[in-house]
């Protein structure tokens, strides 16, 4: 079984990012074959800026490395240490219908917000199609909001085997985690970089805990019972807290008697209890610049040895020849 993800390094990551993502990467590293990378051609649609681009790459691959990826059982590269993605992505395009691209909703919400859409944005997803299937993967673990690029994936390997009458890209399947499908942030909507409501894994000292102390909250009176199926404090705290404790907060909030506040200090001790310890691997990775290099240019020579691979299958299959073969 292959796994397959990959993450924009458009920000310093947050919990969505974690719960949505990252955990679910270093839980399944021991079990399968895993690729992760950067996807920093995918970036390049929102960022202009060399400094900016290279700071939040190497935001990225701290944060993995801290959160626990193991070099050893992981491939973990950067995208564009494998640029044959883009000659696969202009293959694929080439059969990806434009009706296809505009019902993308992550496309239509960029331009919504006022994004003003380049060609890379409307074709993002043909470029995650080909990163996905350059590597044959089986299972692509990444949150709610990626399912149906993952569906356009599979639209566009079924249209390639079927023109080209061939079976050599692989289907791949989505794997969203069901209890963190949409975490949401400090003001209750989709926890997300665009909306300024994040929590930062390994952001300045103390911000998560100012950002946990100022969550959105509703007006209900200390001693009035409080539905947490509506708080997003508690959704928070039902990921980090033990199921013991999860039941606690739980019964409590019907109850009455408790306030927010009390919820929101908890979840900030929990908070710095899960990622406090990662902070420092996190730290010690920064000193070490040239360990990270190495660590991401092995896995690229590794990940781009398997795609090459792939695309000498696949230029067969549509009759394109190159030099030497
Ligand atoms: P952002 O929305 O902050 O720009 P990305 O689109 O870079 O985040 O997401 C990277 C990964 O994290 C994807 O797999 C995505 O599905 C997941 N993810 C992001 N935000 C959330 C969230 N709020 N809940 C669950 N998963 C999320
Ligand atoms: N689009 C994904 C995101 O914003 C990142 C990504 C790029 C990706 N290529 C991928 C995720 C391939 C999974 C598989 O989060």
């Amino acid at each position: 079984m292959r796994i397959l993800s990959g993450i924009q390094p458009s920000g310093r990551l947050h919990l969505g990012n974690y719960f949505g993502a990252l955990r679910k990467h270093i839980e399944l590293q021991g079990e399968h074959e895993c690729f992760y990378f950067i996807a920093n051609y995918h970036a390049l649609t929102t960022i202009n800026q060399a400094e900016r681009l290279e700071e939040f790459t190497r935001e990225v691959a701290l944060t993995y490395l801290a959160l626990g990826l193991d070099p050893n059982k992981a491939v973990f590269f950067r995208q564009s240490d494998v640029p044959e993605v883009t000659e696969l992505m202009w293959i694929l395009s080439c059969l990806t219908p434009m009706g296809l691209l505009q019902r993308a909703h992550s496309y239509k919400d960029k331009v919504a917000q006022g994004l003003s859409p380049n060609h890379g944005l409307f074709a993002y997803p043909v470029l995650q199609a080909a990163d996905i299937l350059i590597y044959k993967a089986n299972l692509v673990p990444v949150g709610q909001d990626q399912a149906q690029h993952i569906e356009m994936a599979q639209d566009i390997q079924g249209k390639f085997n079927q023109a080209f009458n061939c079976n050599v890209l692989v289907r791949p399947e989505p794997l969203i985690s069901a209890e963190a499908a949409v975490v949401p942030g400090i003001d209750g909507r989709k926890m997300s970089k665009s909306y300024d409501n994040t929590i930062e894994l390994f952001g300045p000292p103390n911000q998560a805990r100012k950002r946990i102390m100022s969550m959105k909250t509703d007006s209900t009176p200390v001693d009035q019972p409080k539905n947490p199926e509506t708080c997003n404090v508690f959704a928070l705290l039902r990921l980090l807290a033990s199921r013991d404790e999860v039941a606690e907060w739980d019964a409590r909030y019907r109850k009455g008697g408790m306030g927010y506040g009390e919820a929101k200090k908890r979840l900030a001790e929990l908070f710095e209890e899960t990622f406090g310890p990662c902070r420092k691997r996190y730290e010690e990775f920064a000193r070490h610049p040239e360990e990270v290099e190495r660590i991401l240019a092995d896995g690229g020579r590794r990940a781009r040895e398997v795609a090459a691979q792939t695309m000498r299958e696949v230029r067969k299959c549509c009759g394109l020849k190159t030099i030497g073969g």
